[in-house]
């Protein structure tokens, strides 16, 4: 299990080692918006305030789309990219 904390909307979330963070975004009722769900939109946007390591590596295509919005922190990921692999506290961008 790891906890996914979301600190702008107060939640705190049970996810499944190897949970998408799209869908745990949702069973959890978060605000975090999505669009494509594909990695191109950049609706979904998010800072790793901590835990970073436990989410999936960000390849170069996701971080291509991160530099063209503008979200070029390293703490910047897209949500719908992500897997969770241990505890992760996200806010927002
Ligand atoms: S929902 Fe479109 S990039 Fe994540």
């Amino acid at each position: 299990m790891a906890k996914v904390r979301f600190e702008m909307d107060g939640i705190e979330y049970d996810a499944a080692d190897g949970a998408k963070l799209v869908d745990v975004c949702r069973d959890a009722g978060s605000s975090i918006p999505f669009g494509c769900t594909n990695g191109i939109c950049g609706t979904c946007i998010v800072s790793v305030k901590n835990g970073s390591e436990n989410l999936s590596p960000k390849d170069a295509e996701e971080g291509h789309t991160l530099e063209m919005f503008g979200a070029e922190e390293p703490e910047h990921r897209l949500a719908c990219q992500c897997v969770v692999h241990g505890d992760v506290d996200l806010d927002n961008p």
